[in-house]
C-alpha cells in the first residue's frame, strides 16, 4: 500500500518511519500546507516526491492510501475526500469531532469500497491482545470495573491545537479517546455515562466520567492537561485483575508489561516485544476484516459525545451506538 502523508507535525514525524518499514507498506509523497516545510520533511526521511496543499496527494495515482495527520478538526474532510478519491484511509485519533462526523468517515470509506482505520495504535500492540487473552480466557473471572486514567502536565506551547477549540483541541478528543476506548474494549457496548468536564477558553483541560456497560459492568475515567504523564489501566474481574502502566504507548523503559494480581494476593509480571505502529499499518494493508475496530471507533466517538452532553446536562446521558 503507497502512502500518501497530510501534515508534517509530531505524529508524520513519528509515524512516517513505521510506514517505511512495515513489509507491504510505502510513502510516496509528503503534503504540507507549506512547499518549503514538506520538501524539508521530506527530506529527514528520503521522501523525494514533497507537494504543496493537500489535494494534490488525492489525484496522485501512485498514492493508494492517504494517512491523515492533522487536527481533529480536519480530520471528517480529509478522511472523506481520501475516500472519494478512491484512496484507503489511515486517520489520525479522535477519528473526528463527534459521531455524526465518525459514521459521515464509516459511510464515505464504504461508499468508495476503501478501508480505513483510526491510528489508535495501542490496540494493535500484542500486550493488548494478551490483556484481552486474561479476559476472555476466565482468567480474570466476571469482568465488575474498569479504570483508566492519562494526563499530561500543561505540556503544549501556546498555538498548539490541543489548545485551540476551532480545531478540536481539549484533552476530552485528544487522551479521552484512549480512556474511554480503554474502557470499551473491556467493557462492550457503553450505555450510559455521567461525565464532568474543566473548560478553559472553550477547551476541556480536565474531564472525568461514570460509566455503564450490559451485564453490570462498570468503569470511571480520566483524564487532563493538568496532572503528571499517566497512561494506566485496570480491568478488574471478581478472580483478579490486570493492571498496564502505559497501555496507550509502552514507557521508554523495556519491555511493555502487565501485571495481573489474583485474589490470593499474587501479582505475576508479564512483558511483550513488537511495535504497535507497524502491526496497526500491516492491518490496514492486510486483507484483515476490521469491522471490530470501526466498531470501537464509533463506540469510543458516541461515548465522548456522550461525556461532554453530560457535562452540560448535569444529567447521565444514554450513549447512542452499537
Ligand atoms: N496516535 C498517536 O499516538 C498520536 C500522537 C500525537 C498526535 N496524534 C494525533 O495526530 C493528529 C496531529 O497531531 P500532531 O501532534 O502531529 O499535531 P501538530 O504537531 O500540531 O501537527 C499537525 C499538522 O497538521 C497540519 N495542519 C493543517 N492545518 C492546520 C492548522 N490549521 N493548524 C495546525 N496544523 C495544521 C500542519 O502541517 P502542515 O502545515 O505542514 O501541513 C501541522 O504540522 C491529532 O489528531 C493528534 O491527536 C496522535
Amino acid at each position: 500500500m503507497r502512502f500518501g502523508v497530510l501534515g508534517t507535525g509530531r505524529i508524520t514525524r513519528r509515524l512516517v518511519a513505521d510506514l517505511q518499514s512495515t513489509p507491504g507498506a510505502s510513502v510516496t509523497v509528503l503534503a504540507s500546507r507549506d512547499a518549503a516545510r514538506a520538501a524539508w520533511c521530506g527530506g529527514q526521511y528520503g521522501i523525494a516526491r514533497t507537494v504543496a496543499g493537500y489535494e494534490a496527494v488525492l489525484g496522485d495515482p501512485e498514492v493508494d492510501a492517504v494517512y491523515v495527520a492533522l487536527p481533529p478538526s480536519l480530520h471528517a474532510d480529509w478522511a472523506i475526500r481520501a475516500a472519494a478519491a478512491g484512496k484507503h484511509v489511515l486517520c489520525e485519533k479522535p477519528l473526528a469531532l463527534d459521531h455524526a462526523q465518525a459514521l459521515s468517515i464509516a459511510s464515505a470509506c464504504e461508499a468508495g469500497g476503501v478501508r480505513w482505520l483510526d491510528a489508535t495504535a495501542w490496540l494493535h500492540h500484542q500486550r493488548t491482545d494478551a490483556m484481552l487473552g486474561f479476559l476472555r480466557s476466565g482468567e480474570l473471572g466476571k469482568l465488575r470495573h474498569i479504570s483508566a486514567a492519562m494526563s499530561f502536565y500543561n505540556p503544549f506551547q501556546a498555538g498548539d491545537h490541543r489548545l485551540d477549540a476551532s480545531l478540536g483541541g481539549g484533552c476530552l478528543l485528544d487522551i479521552g479517546w484512549y480512556t474511554a476506548g480503554c474502557a470499551i474494549l473491556a467493557g462492550g457496548v457503553p450505555r450510559r455515562v455521567f461525565g464532568e468536564t474543566r473548560v478553559e477558553n472553550g477547551v476541556v483541560m480536565r474531564s472525568m466520567a461514570m460509566i455503564w456497560f450490559d451485564d453490570d459492568v462498570t468503569a470511571t475515567i480520566h483524564c487532563s492537561f493538568d496532572a503528571a504523564t499517566r497512561k494506566w489501566c485496570e480491568w478488574a474481574g471478581e478472580q483478579a485483575s490486570v493492571i498496564c502502566d502505559d497501555f496507550s504507548r509502552p514507557w521508554a523503559d523495556r519491555p511493555p508489561r502487565v501485571w495481573v494480581h489474583n485474589r490470593a494476593g499474587e501479582v505475576q509480571s508479564h512483558s511483550y516485544e513488537g511495535s504497535q505502529e507497524r502491526n496497526m499499518i500491516a492491518k490496514l494493508c492486510s486483507g484483515d476484516d476490521l469491522s471490530g475496530y470501526h466498531r470501537q471507533a464509533l463506540r469510543t466517538q458516541a461515548t465522548l459525545d456522550a461525556i461532554a452532553r453530560s457535562s452540560v446536562s448535569g444529567t447521565v446521558e444514554t450513549i447512542q451506538c452499537e
